[in-house]
């Protein structure tokens, strides 16, 4: 099975299971050294499709949550994205979160989620957003490597630990709608 067989479509409220199975599996494996382990090993899987099946059903206008479904049906990512929250006024838009299962990291899918974020984004209206990150995750790289500019820097409390969060700003969404797999 190739990341081509992986298909990048709207996620539906029957998809909560397997956002929430994604979800969890990439907390623990994303997470461990950043996050509390009791954070990590307290959560929940049914607990994560409750949630979803909830916000899934909302569907607000000028969100989107998006799936990558592999040949057999799997969720292996997930991506949601939306008005901007909380206080920054330079971007309106926010990529809320994008997580892969890690056997499907490094195959294109994330970006293919980030160009379908962009255009949900750009579809409402929205030209610009951010996206805020752990600032000892190496995944704020990918966003680097999608044209993301540091914007800002903030300290957090997170399940009892002091942490760092670094946000990544686009002025102009539409070069990252632009981009498919392997452009
Ligand atoms: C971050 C993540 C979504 C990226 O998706 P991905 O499918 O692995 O990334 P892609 O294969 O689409 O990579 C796109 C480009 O970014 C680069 N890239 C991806 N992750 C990178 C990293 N950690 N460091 C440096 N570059 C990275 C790739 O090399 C590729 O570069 P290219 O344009 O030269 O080919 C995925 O790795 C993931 O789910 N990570 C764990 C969860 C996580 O940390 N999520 C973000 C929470 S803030």
């Amino acid at each position: 099975m190739s990341a081509s067989d992986t298909v990048i479509r709207e996620a539906q409220p029957t998809d909560a299971p397997g956002i929430a199975h994604v979800h969890v599996a990439t907390w623990r494996t994303t997470y461990p050294g950043l996050v509390p382990a009791s954070f990590l090993v307290g959560m929940s899987e049914d607990q994560a499709a409750r949630r979803w099946s909830g916000l899934l059903l909302t569907r607000e206008p000028g969100h989107g949550t998006f799936v990558a479904v592999d040949a057999r049906g799997a969720v292996v990512g997930f991506a949601t994205c939306g008005p901007r929250r909380g206080g920054f006024p330079d971007f309106g838009g926010e990529f809320y979160a994008i997580y892969l299962l890690d056997e499907v990291q490094g195959t294109g899918i994330g970006r293919r989620l980030m160009a379908a974020m962009a255009d949900r984004l750009l579809e409402h209206g929205t030209r610009t957003a951010c996206v805020w990150c752990l600032r000892d995750n190496p995944a704020r790289w990918f966003y680097e490597r999608m044209g993301g500019a540091r914007a800002a820097e903030r300290p957090i409390q997170f399940a009892g630990s002091s942490l760092v969060e670094i946000a990544y700003g686009w002025q102009d969404l539409h070069p990252l709608a632009r981009m498919s797999a392997g452009a």
